[in-house]
């Protein structure tokens, strides 16, 4: 028998790794969301699944950020890093790995991955002149300057000239390899315009980059040369190997890529494009290691237009804003009104209206109403129906047969607003179908069959659009699914990949009348402005 194919088949995905200048901001929560729904759907559907993120903590920019806070750079970055881990606990990200790139089994990786590049002849000294974005940890190009040679990114935050020896690696060599790579795997970046972007800068030319620092001392002295400090990038993408080592394993290369090598996707911001789909292949085909499957850059949430973000000091506090509205408020908001990929603004009416919209009015409603209905004409139980008795011509059956499938493939195209919004289409559905098929008056006039396909069609409705949109809120799912009868914890990773397939749960027209209806309470509470 062959052993592997009962593996059951694995998918990892990483978030960059944060840097800890400062505390995480919504920013930084956008992408550890996505990663988070894109983990929870794919052990839905049963794959082993790891979840990997981290903190980013050498560089002259945490260096300079822990001596403005007078504190040592580990102590800081200690203190950050456990920001980072509270923000998710909050959240409730499912993570399976927190890769901190001061942790000691990340030297071991770094000095075995910097000594296959170095003996493949891709690494020598020379002198680096240009201008540095500390804020970017990042050389510019004249040209990608604003005037007074700011950082368009970072538009408070003048660059830097520097002048001094550095170690390379040699990019350039990589140029028609990268070009060929991306040939061969179309779907290696994306979306689409970011790849035309990636591709548009190689053919430009690619130089060689710099990666040693002098006049540094916060971070790895360059295998063979301290007096050279690592660059934070070279050693920050390889954290997503180190992640990957089982705890307690001996750090080795060859342990950390055993299973889940090569990673399945990196969602990243589009300011970091370059690094995971330049540097970073190309550094692996240097180490000739294989390469990950898909880079996603999604957009940048603004406020005012500009880039939130640490440096700006234009943030938003995730912490205030789950505090006062709840987990899954701030997961579905970002997720469903922004198009993943696209820049969106936050705005907190449009918050507020957007979440009593869809989750207290649509969704929450639809549940209650029908619910207290159910009660209140004496049912217990789900009326016991199978989906084969509900009438072909009934819209929700229409309307939820196949949905499934498609909201699956909105998540797997990683169209997170669409697989909400496709779901909150069955949704609306439910509620014109209620006040079409007008329940209160099949029970007036004892018409017991039709009225029973209506509560029926519709909490089944609510069921599945619940499962669907479990992997973005999940406590609104749980509350759902206890209603309707069942002992179901969508944070619960084991009870979900084994005990809830998506083969049974994604299907329309599983309620049975072994369910018991539970009390009717809000599952989401309306949202005041304050
Ligand atoms: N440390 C590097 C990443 C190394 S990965 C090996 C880094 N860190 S960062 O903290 O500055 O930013 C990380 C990511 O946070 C960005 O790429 C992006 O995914 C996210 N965001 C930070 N600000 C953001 C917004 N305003 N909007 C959306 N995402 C943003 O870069």
């Amino acid at each position: 028998m062959n052993f592997s194919s009962q593996r059951k088949e694995t998918f990892a995905v990483t978030t960059p790794l944060y840097y800890v200048n400062d505390l995480p901001h919504i920013g930084s929560a956008y992408t550890t969301i996505a990663a988070d729904i894109i983990a929870r759907f794919e052990r839905m559907r049963g794959k082993a699944v790891l979840s990997i993120t981290g903190t980013d903590e050498h560089g002259q920019k945490i260096e300079r950020a822990a001596q403005s806070k007078q504190k040592s750079p580990q102590s800081y970055s200690d203190e950050v890093s456990a920001a980072f881990i509270a923000l998710w606990e909050k959240l409730d990200i499912q993570y399976d790995r927190f890769s901190r790139t001061t942790a000691e089994n990340h030297s071991a990786i770094v000095k075995e991955f910097f000594q296959r590049v170095w003996d493949k002849g891709d690494i020598y000294k020379s002198q680096q002149q240009g201008w540095y974005c500390v804020a970017c940890e990042e050389f510019k190009e004249e040209r990608e300057l604003l005037e007074g040679h700011y950082c368009s990114i970072h538009t408070n935050k003048q660059t830097e000239w520097r002048d001094e020896e550095n170690y390379f690696f040699r990019l350039s060599y990589y140029q028609s390899k990268l070009e060929a790579f991306y040939q061969a795997q179309p779907n290696f970046i994306q979306p689409q315009s970011r790849r035309n972007e990636v591709i548009n800068f190689v053919a430009q030319g690619l130089q060689d980059f710099s990666i040693s620092r002098v006049n540094l001392d916060w971070g790895f002295p360059v295998p063979g040369d301290p007096s050279h400090t690592l660059y934070v990038w070279f050693d920050a993408l390889l954290g997503y190997i180190t992640a990957l080592l089982e705890p307690g394993s001996e750090p080795t290369l060859a342990n950390a890529l055993a299973k889940w090598w090569p990673i399945d996707l990196h969602l990243i911001g589009k300011d970091i494009l370059r690094f995971h789909a330049i540097y970073w292949p190309a550094m692996l085909m240097s180490a000739e290691l294989p390469i990950p499957k898909l880079v996603f850059g999604h957009g940048f949430l603004t406020k005012d237009n500009q880039k939130m973000g640490k440096s700006l000091g234009n943030t938003l506090d995730p912490v205030a804003l789950i505090d006062r509205y709840g987990a899954d408020a701030v997961r579905y908001y970002f997720i469903k009104e922004i198009e993943f990929g696209k820049d969106g603004d936050f705005n907190e009416t449009r918050f507020i209206d957007t979440l009593n919209a869809d989750l207290a009015n649509d969704l929450g409603n639809l549940l209650n109403r029908t619910l207290k209905m159910a009660v209140k004409y004496g049912y217990t139980n789900i009326p016991s129906l199978t989906s084969e008795a509900i009438t072909e011509d009934n819209a929700l059956k229409i309307a939820g047969v196949d949905l499934g499938e498609k909201v699956a493939q909105a998540y797997d195209s990683l169209s997170f607003s669409q697989a909400c919004e496709m779901t909150l289409n069955l949704v609306r559905t439910g509620n014109k179908f209620i006040d079409d098929s007008a329940p209160w008056t099949l029970y007036k006039q004892g018409k017991q069959q039709e009225l029973e396909q209506v509560l029926y069609s519709v909490l089944e409705s609510v069921r599945l659009a619940a499962y669907l949109l479990s992997p973005v809120i999940p406590n609104t799912a749980n509350k759902i699914y206890e209603q309707l009868g069942f002992a179901t914890n969508f944070n619960n990773k084991h009870q979900i990949s084994i005990e809830v397939p998506f083969a049974t749960h994604a299907k329309w027209g599983i309620l049975s009348g072994g369910n018991k209806l539970g009390e009717p309470q809000p599952v989401f509470q309306r949202l005041e402005s304050r």
